[in-house]
């Protein structure tokens, strides 16, 4: 069967999402988990456009042992230069050039007419190649480009050395049908198509991603663009775990499979949302928390009886357990530690001792902790910021008869700081008492959410918290079993991110 290739850019288009912005450590642990599901391509970020961006490129390049790994370039020697500059230290680099080839894009946003748009392509494919082999070009918004010129566009790219032709659909305008008859037109009218990977990167505006990266698959595109959680600009790009599990639970249908291992989608879907501190929709496709539960009377006793009356795949195929386990307070380390590894967590050996420390904590406060608890006691580790802020101890005093007050003390690296404020309501007391401690840019609070991660009165309870900040929009989270806890503790992590 044909091999289908993931290029996974969560870490580029999925982080230009509002408020989806990453640390380094963070990017770094999402790359990692995607070589370990084989991925065949990560796109690590846009080199030139910040340093942090250059510097993610750089450590994923020189981190990544398996997946090629590739920075995005604007046609022009600058970013050109700067995406080799990051790509340089990586086992299998690849620089991914673009240039608009679209009337409206031409006109409006390059200012450049058709023919110099054709030479620049080239000029600029034939100077990525001096300084690798591997080279994607893009034709930005090729499905609204006119058919003609976006042949000759591609053509030239393929004829300076291009690799790689991916033809975004960039705007998610168009439809599974136009797609097929783009991707057979390409295939039948440009010279030289048979000899590149021909790939394809549909955005999510009418919600039709996934389904016109598939359509294109089955025209016989060879490469899908694509982000965990559909990540990405606007509404989003094709959801990974959808074309994955699209070709795995139809390869008849497609005659195509992908080297991803399917069992790690469920871990590396989570690990991305607590990042973002992005609650899960709960019937999103493939991830959501619904995505394998039958509630209606018909339906549960259709899936006693078979399971395939109401479930085309398996929940084991996505590396969801079945069975879930109890822990307590006499829980030992190895118990925990292998039912970890079986949700797909390996952590080191200061990760597993930290994670413990925790764990005897929130068994003193709850009797049972099943395995969202344990997920949500692996996702805190992605939440401390190093020589950020932490908690160190508060009070809070309220009631509908007197105005609420809080005191709240944080460690500032080896000091203690401490302020006392008033409000309306214990958080917002909590929180203009924390505005005085650390020194923020002007900030609003835009959004604050509370879920409650298990059931039961007990449960642990988690705070996202989303902080804008002139254009930039950060999201904070906490998780405590005491819910003024992890609001406070949600404030502190997002006001870090933003320091
Ligand atoms: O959506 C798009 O056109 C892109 C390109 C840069 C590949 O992200
Ligand atoms: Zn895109």
């Amino acid at each position: 069967m044909r091999k289908i290739k993931i290029f996974d850019t969560t870490l580029r288009d999925g982080e230009q999402s509002p408020g989806c912005s990453m640390h380094i450590t963070e990017k770094l642990e999402i790359a990692m988990a995607l070589e370990k599901m084989h991925v065949d391509v990560i796109e690590a970020g846009f080199a030139v456009s910040s340093q942090g961006d250059f510097d993610a490129v750089s450590k994923v390049a020189a981190q990544l042992k398996e997946s090629t790994v590739c920075s995005l370039a604007r046609a022009v020697p600058k970013d050109i230069d700067m995406a080799y500059e990051a790509l340089k230290h990586a086992q299998s680099p690849r620089i991914h050039t673009f240039m608009a080839t679209s009337p409206i894009h031409m006109e409006y946003k390059l200012k450049m007419a058709p023919e110099k748009v054709l030479q620049t392509i080239g000029d600029m494919v034939r100077y990525a190649k001096t300084k690798m082999s591997d080279i994607e070009f893009s034709a930005e918004d090729a499905c609204r480009s006119e058919r003609d010129f976006l042949v000759k566009a591609t053509a030239t790219a393929i004829a300076a050395g291009a690799t790689v032709i991916n033809i975004p659909d960039t705007v998610g305008y168009t439809t599974p049908m136009e797609m097929v008859d783009l991707i057979t037109y390409l295939r039948n009218h440009v010279r030289g198509i048979e000899n590149v990977i021909l790939s394809v990167h549909c955005h999510n505006d009418l919600g039709m991603a996934a389904a016109n990266s598939l359509a294109a698959v089955s025209a016989g595109a060879d490469q899908v663009e694509c982000t965990i959680n559909g990540l990405g600009e606007r509404a989003g790009n094709a959801a990974m775990e959808e074309i994955v599990m699209g070709i795995h639970t139809r390869k008849n249908f497609y005659q195509c499979l992908t080297g991803v291992d399917t069992t790690r989608i469920s871990s590396t879907s989570k690990l991305v949302y607590n990042i973002l501190g992005l609650p899960i929709p709960i019937n999103k496709a493939i991830v959501g928390a619904n995505a394998f539960a039958h509630e209606a009377g018909i339906h549960q006793h259709g899936v006693l009886a078979n399971r395939e009356t109401y479930e085309i795949m398996t929940p084991q195929s996505i590396g969801l357990l079945q069975n879930q386990m109890v822990f307590g307070k006499h829980s030992g380390r190895h118990a925990i530690e292998k039912r970890l590894n079986e949700m797909g967590h390996e952590l080191n050996k200061a990760e597993l001792d930290d994670l413990m420390e925790r764990f005897k904590l929130l068994a003193d406060k709850k009797r049972s902790i099943n395995d969202n608890d344990l997920e949500a006691l692996v996702s805190k580790k992605t939440q401390d910021i190093e020589n950020g802020y932490k908690l160190d101890r508060f009070t809070v005093n309220c009631g509908n008869y007197v105005t609420s007050n809080a005191v709240v003390r944080l460690q500032d690296g080896e000091k203690l700081v401490e302020a006392v404020a008033i409000g309306d309501g214990p958080i917002d007391a909590a929180y203009k008492a924390i505005d005085m401690l650390i020194k923020a840019p002007p900030h609003v609070l835009d959004d604050y959410a509370i879920f409650s991660v298990t059931e039961g009165n007990d449960a642990l309870g988690e705070v996202i918290v989303r902080i804008k900040s002139g254009e930039k929009t950060v999201t904070g989270r906490g998780l405590s079993t005491d819910i003024i806890e992890s609001s406070i503790m949600a404030y502190i992590n997002g006001l870090n991110r933003l320091l």
